[in-house]
């Protein structure tokens, strides 16, 4: 006979597998814009249309960066876990709130912080992608950010390959981003990208193949991201294709972008240097169904955050953080600063119409 803890665990694993996860999948199986592959533009859209990334260098200024730089640790520091950035000793899981990868941070209404905001309204973040995609009229993901502390002994770390659009979906339907505030240079973690593998998405799936079978796979919480995993054998395929892994090189203030269909992965830190992050990605408001705005405006309300998809593919992201299989005593639902609320940050969010 089941004991009553076992009756409740399965009654709460029925429950979730009941529970729509996903709003607007909306798997569309061709380019969501037709961009001429003659057309010149003169800017970094030269170099982006042609490998499926770019790093567009000073966006924000050096001191800009340092303000996000300063949010970032002051934001590890008030869930009071004894965290120090000038103490390495604390850089350990136990001082830190719960987060993915070593750094990846989406939980406690982080996503929704007063800076994650401010990030993604700066001005010349939106003017990127309103010359991306050729309209002022935007909506945006409610990504998390990146602190990954270096030299952390109770990590254990590999790459893994990934893309983050799922094979059925063909074609360009979204670009990601991440506005970089600290140094990154060869040794310090940060963003690894095959380029010009998104070029290849179709031919390389057109071949069917199975789920990479990766010792490192992401956990269950996150799966939502819709990765595919890919295995070494994987990645040998794209460089037999001339594709080359390239460790991107940023200043604080730099911005990157991939097409989704990009492989890429974080690198481990190994200098000294804290690495610093804001992932942002929009796309048109026009992509996107009723289903979807709706669902983006009940995470909105709700302090939740997405996947990297601002139009499709909405998961609201409402998982509780796990300590040592606990919920996280720390959790919050609520960021700590709430962003202020203007006709910009509505807009992106897409609870208010243009
Ligand atoms: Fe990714």
């Amino acid at each position: 006979m089941a004991t009553a803890t076992q009756t409740e665990t399965a009654k709460a694993a029925a429950a979730q597998k009941e529970r729509k996860l996903t709003f607007a999948p909306q798997f569309e199986a061709k380019d969501l814009v037709e961009f001429d592959p003659n057309r010149v533009y003169g800017d970094w859209r030269d170099e982006f249309h042609r490998t499926g990334c770019v790093v567009i260098k000073n966006v924000i200024s050096p001191e800009r960066a340092r303000y996000y730089r300063e949010k970032q640790i002051e934001w590890l520091k008030k869930f009071d876990l004894g965290f120090d950035e000038k103490n390495p000793e604390t850089w350990t899981a136990d001082h830190l709130p719960v987060s993915f990868k070593g750094g990846m941070y989406y939980g406690y209404g982080a996503t929704h912080e007063r800076f994650a905001w401010e990030a993604r309204t700066e001005p010349a973040v939106i003017d990127i992608f309103e010359k991306l995609w050729e309209t002022k009229e935007l909506i945006c993901s409610f990504d998390g950010f990146n602190i990954s502390l270096p030299n952390r002994k109770d990590l254990k770390w590999s790459p893994w390959p990934h893309c983050d659009q799922n094979p059925e979906r063909k074609g360009m339907q979204a670009v990601q981003g991440l506005l970089n505030f600290a140094p990154n240079g060869p040794k310090d973690g940060g963003l690894v990208l095959m380029k010009g593998s998104s070029k290849l998405f179709d031919e390389f799936f057109a071949h069917k193949r199975e789920q990479a079978d990766h010792e490192d796979a992401p956990p269950p919480e996150i799966q939502f991201m819709d990765l595919f995993l890919f295995s070494d054998k994987d990645v040998k395929w794209f460089e037999d294709k001339g594709c080359e892994l390239v460790k991107v090189e940023m200043d604080p203030g730099d911005f990157v972008l991939w097409d989704s269909r990009t492989m890429h992965y974080a690198k481990f830190p190994e200098g000294e240097q804290i690495r610093h992050v804001q992932y942002i990605c929009m796309t048109p408001r026009r992509f996107a169904t009723e289903e979807a705005l709706e669902a983006k405006k009940y995470c909105f309300e709700n302090f939740y955050g997405t996947t990297h998809w601002p139009h499709c593919n909405i998961r609201p992201s409402d998982e509780k953080p796990l300590r040592n299989g606990e919920v996280c005593p720390k959790y919050r639902s609520e960021p700590f600063e709430k962003p202020e609320i203007t006709d910009t940050v509505l807009r992106l969010a897409g609870v208010k119409e243009y």
